[in-house]
């Protein structure tokens, strides 16, 4: 039996659509994530993310290179494959004119659960995913946001070895998305394989054991948080409190050439890539001859590291 959950080689996928010009959506990849393991794989808007998971749930076929399931290939053995495997997809349908429930029954005898233990979950799930009081609306008649936690309230009626979720919290309440997090930790404690993408960088940071950053169907970064910060040493997180926001403050900061800058009220919040001794020296010559009510210096965050490895230098 192979020792990792996903291993994908020289993966390459072109998109051939009539009058348009083809779109390499993956450049040649390669990467494995071992078992119970939760891979987050992160890139901007049309980075490849969508493409790679669907190349791995037998759903797209690759152009070139190879993708494997806990050793089984997708292009050889999609039946074997999707045996093993659940998906929330970005589009994933639920059944709009089934009942909550009969959706979630419904997925599950699909995936092969006798009857009454079909039951026994969908209950349980209903209960987990705070849905009880919506199991017999019909999903059509569901806002977006509960439409999105039957999508992902499926796959917890399963226990297959390997989860795909693609932006599973988006449309989620702040709430609920915890306590999914939770489930999905707890999971993965039990040696699911859990490969999710996401643009909410702070959910990866607490979520995942593993990080690839991709950006144009190519990897740019890869490691845990630990090694991605390092990566990006150099990159500074500063945040100035002014008693009154001095008029040229903009001005002065956009000389400084931040990665990001934000203003608010009086805090100025900017990342910079610099020297550890040249940040606190920029920092003094925008407080100096200035009321500052707090001044604040850390190093980079997982969107620092991002914004830097992926942006149009
Ligand atoms: N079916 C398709 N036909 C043609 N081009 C496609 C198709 N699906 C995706 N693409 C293109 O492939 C590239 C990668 O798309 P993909 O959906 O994998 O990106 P993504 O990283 O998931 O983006 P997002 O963060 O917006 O979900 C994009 O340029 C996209 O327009
Ligand atoms: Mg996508």
């Amino acid at each position: 039996m192979s020792e990792a959950a996903l291993e994908v080689e020289n993966l390459v996928k072109v998109y051939h659509s009539r009058r348009q010009p083809p779109v390499r959506a993956v450049d040649g990849m390669s990467f494995s994530v071992a078992r119970g393991t939760i891979f987050g794989l992160l890139g901007p808007n049309g980075a490849g993310k969508t493409t790679i998971l669907k190349a791995l749930t037998t759903l797209n076929r690759p152009t070139a290179g190879r993708a494997r399931v806990l050793g089984f290939d997708v292009v050889a053995q999609p039946l074997e494959v999707r045996r093993r495997i659940s998906v929330v997809l970005q589009e994933t349908a639920i059944e709009q004119f089934l009942s909550v429930r009969d959706n979630l029954l419904t997925f599950a005898r699909f995936h092969g659960l006798d009857s009454a233990l079909a039951r026994r979950r969908t209950e349980e799930v209903l209960e987990r995913f705070h849905l009880a009081p919506e199991a017999d609306r019909k999903a059509i008649d569901l806002s977006g946001g509960y439409r999105r936690r039957v999508q992902v309230a499926k796959v917890f009626m399963v226990t297959t070895p390997v989860l795909f979720l693609d932006e599973f919290s988006t449309g989620m309440d702040p709430i609920l998305k915890r306590a999914v997090m939770g489930y999905l930790r707890e999971e993965a404690r039990q040696g699911r394989t859990i490969m999710l993408t996401t643009q909410i960088l702070s959910e990866a940071e607490e979520l995942c054991d593993d990080i690839l950053i991709m950006n144009k169907g190519r990897q740019v970064a890869r490691g845990d948080l630990h090694a991605l910060k390092l990566l990006s040493e150099g990159v500074y997180e500063v945040a100035i409190t002014f008693e009154r926001l001095p008029e040229t403050i903009e001005a002065e900061i956009a000389r400084l050439a931040p990665l990001r800058m934000k203003i608010n009220q009086n805090t100025v919040e900017l990342t910079l890539k610099a020297e550890e001794g040249r940040v606190l020296e920029l920092v003094s010559e925008l407080a100096r001859n200035r009321r500052v009510l707090r001044v604040e210096v850390s190093g980079a965050s997982l969107e620092d590291i991002f914004v830097e490895l992926t942006q149009e230098k």
